[in-house]
């Protein structure tokens, strides 16, 4: 356990940034494991000197949450913005961190101005310039890239396929087409496809793994450069049920594809607010615990990123939703407080899911 993650009683101490920098070298040899552990971070992290030494400390990968986002990159047509991702770059080289290409096609990060353009036979260069762009600019740190992201949805009607505006445009080619492009941009990079709402047993899940898991067989017939699957594990405390067998079955149909898979996105939506805070933190940290037991015992997966590391910059929210399920709690207009689904509170801390990553981890991870 010692050797893949930083010492327990370090994480306590990163106090001051002296402590966490003198400790980032001891981290950063010892962290070295197939599976890694790593962490989406949004640049404005950098600011923050506890939560960059805890990134520091911790993380093997970093994934921009946000800066390599088509409509953060391309905010105007043709032109091309790499700061924030550059800055997330530059932190990663400098603690010897990987970086993943996160994410290029994608219906929920398109610029203001390129959505009235995707129309029937549109120009494919309307995304491919700004996929070239990324891809070339961070190529040879960047080894994994999220080519695609969530191009399932059985509920669409077509042939398991969202609907999105690329579709609109090219058809359920545009898979296909951006994986052809990003391999004629990068020859060693690695090509992913991210999706969600893989995990439960219930019919909706189960028609977004059959939907999966036929594109991939498509992709495969067709000879189309694909080298893995992002499972993305927004993992869900309000649904379910998680049935271990079917998880396991799916993960080694991914697997007798020959395509690598990485957890990318995990993190815990919680249910049980009103419960005291240890309680609520240990549901969330059994919970992954169960998911995680089968999907490390899977030898394909070679990385665990949790979305966000701290409660201090998450995108996890309390919704209405919530509120409506606990009719009889903060009808003083009180707030439940934030969503606890990430593995350090917010004031970093190490919660349960913390023990619960790197105990698995260590347990069924190889050193390097
Ligand atoms: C999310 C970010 O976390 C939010 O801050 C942003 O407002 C929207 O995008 N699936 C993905 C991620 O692949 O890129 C999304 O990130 C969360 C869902």
């Amino acid at each position: 356990m010692e050797r893949a993650f930083v010492r327990r009683d370090v994480v306590r101490g990163l106090a001051t940034v002296a402590v966490a920098a003198a400790t980032a070298c001891r981290a950063g040899a010892a962290r070295r494991t197939v599976p890694s552990f790593g962490a989406a971070v949004r640049q404005t992290a950098f600011d923050d000197g506890p939560l960059s030494s805890l990134i520091a400390t911790t993380c093997a990968t970093v994934t921009p949450e946000l800066e390599l986002k088509w409509a953060a990159v391309e905010r105007q047509h043709g032109t091309f913005t790499f700061s924030g991702a550059d800055r997330i770059a530059a932190f990663a080289k400098s603690h010897a961190m990987a970086m993943r290409g996160h994410t290029l096609v994608w219906h929920g990060s398109i610029p203001d101005w390129a959505e009235p353009l995707l129309v029937p036979g549109a120009d494919w260069s309307l995304v491919g310039r700004y996929m070239e762009a990324a891809i070339r600019r961070f190529d040879g740190h960047v080894r994994r890239w999220d080519v695609v992201n969530e191009p399932i949805a059985p509920e669409d009607g077509f042939d398991g396929r969202r609907v999105s505006p690329f579709y609109a445009a090219w058809g359920s080619n545009y898979v296909f087409r951006a994986l052809e492009h990003a391999r004629a941009a990068t020859l060693r990079g690695r090509l992913f496809i991210g999706e969600y709402g893989l995990e439960y047993a219930n019919p909706l899940q189960a028609a977004r793994r059959d939907a999966l898991l036929a594109l991939v067989r498509e992709a495969r017939r067709a000879k189309v450069p694909l080298d893995g699957i992002g499972l993305q594990t927004h993992l869900d405390l309000r649904t379910g049920p998680f049935d271990p067998q079917v998880y396991r079955d799916f993960l080694q149909a991914l697997a007798d594809e020959g395509l690598a898979l990485c957890i990318t996105e995990l993190d815990v939506k919680e249910r049980d607010y009103p419960q005291p805070i240890e309680r609520r933190d240990q549901l969330v940290a059994d919970h992954a615990a169960r998911v995680l037991d089968v999907a490390l015992a899977q030898p394909a997966l070679e990385e665990v990123t949790c979305w966000g590391l701290s409660d201090r910059q998450s995108w996890l929210r309390v919704e209405p939703r919530d509120y409506a399920s606990f009719p009889n709690y903060w009808q003083d207009g009180s707030s439940p407080g934030l969503n606890r689904g990430l593995p350090f509170s917010a004031d970093l801390q190490p919660k349960p899911l913390w023990h619960v990553l790197e105990s698995r981890i260590s347990q069924h991870g190889k050193d390097i």
